[in-house]
């Protein structure tokens, strides 16, 4: 097929995004695809492909290819903004549409609902600016992580150990997002789960976070030997099927489509669902690929699979009149 990726962006990860679609653009070549890489501006959010400029015309190219895979993390690309573009363009894309991106961006929203089906997180709370600092410290306790509730990649986190830090952990949230979300310091490890599929999703081997940092911050995601992924899990037979059926209904509840990974903190028997990402990082050696190369679907193969599900998903849509 002819396969438009949608790469670089207009948010933070716009290098990462560049990394995935490298790799996408190899799966994808792999299995016999047509591939073009438009980019995406990181400063200005102009659309180039080989440096020409590209008209949202669906039916001039590149925008004419069969199917595009928008392989763009965070704001304006996982975030449901481009979703809503390409479906007023009438154009199949590979993994979750407009509400589901958006939901999976938003923290606080995300949270919400999951809470509102009994879906076991930790405490939180989202605040805004002005937020009474001694009140929240009492009601979630410390340690405890502050984060942007529209990001990703670990930007603008931290870990407050001590409440003369929360001041400044706040303000950095607040540069990024206007809603900050709290939360109490998850004890056990990080434990990972790739989902693939739509209405009848499937779940991996869930894997192993090992951070060589105090946490899975930016740094050590993404330099090279910041951290380790353990396939399986090194948890209980029992606490494997738990992660991998919250996974799913994770992936339901939110209304996911194409692919996600589930994360989660594991402590003992405790399964806590910390967040789905629905385009998660995407290169030969990020977990979301590893996690099924672990369970017997190679990378070129994965990146056919979405494809043709988003076809099929696209297929099926069409069915609906509005
Ligand atoms: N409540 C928490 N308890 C323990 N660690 C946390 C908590 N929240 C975040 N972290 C740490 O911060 C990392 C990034 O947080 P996360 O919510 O996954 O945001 P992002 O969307 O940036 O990945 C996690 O992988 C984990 O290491
Ligand atoms: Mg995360």
């Amino acid at each position: 097929m002819r396969v438009a990726l949608l790469a670089g962006g207009r948010s933070s990860e716009h290098e990462v995004s560049l990394s995935s679609a490298a790799a996408v653009r190899e799966g994808l070549e792999q299995g016999g695809h047509d591939v073009v890489t438009i980019e995406i501006g990181r400063e200005d959010g102009r659309w180039s492909c080989e440096g020409e400029a590209v008209t949202l015309d669906p039916g001039a190219a590149p925008l004419d290819a069969e199917i595009v895979f928008p392989v763009l993390h965070g704001p304006f690309g996982e975030d449901g903004t481009v979703q809503g573009l390409l479906e007023t363009l009438d154009v199949p894309y590979v993994g979750a549409g407009v509400l589901a991106s958006a939901l999976c961006m938003d923290k606080a929203v995300f949270k919400d609902l999951m809470a509102s089906r009994g879906l076991p997180q930790v405490e939180y709370a989202a605040v805004r600016e002005g937020v009474n600092a001694d009140e929240l410290i009492e009601r979630i306790g410390l340690p405890l992580f502050v984060k942007p509730a529209r990001l990703g990649s670990s930007v603008g986190i931290s870990k407050v150990g001590i409440a003369s830090e929360l001041q400044p952990a706040l303000a950095l949230s607040f540069s990024h997002d206007p809603v900050a979300i709290v939360e109490r310091m998850a004890t056990g490890i990080e434990v990972e789960c790739s989902v693939i599929g739509n209405r009848e999703p499937l779940a991996s081997k869930p894997g192993e976070i090992v951070a060589h940092a105090d946490w899975y911050d930016y740094e050590a995601k993404y330099t090279p030997g910041g951290m380790e992924l353990v396939v399986p899990a090194r948890i209980p037979e029992a606490v494997r099927v738990r992660v991998r059926e919250l996974a799913v209904t994770a992936f339901r509840l939110a209304g996911c489509s194409g692919l996600a990974r589930a994360d989660f903190f594991v402590d003992g028997d405790d399964v806590l669902l910390n967040e789905l990402n629905t385009m998660p990082g995407f290169t030969q050696t990020s977990v979301y690929g590893k996690l099924w190369d672990h369970s017997g679907i190679a990378y070129p193969e994965l990146c056919d699979r979405l494809v043709r599900i988003a076809i099929e998903r696209f297929e099926r849509g069409r069915a609906y009149r509005y």
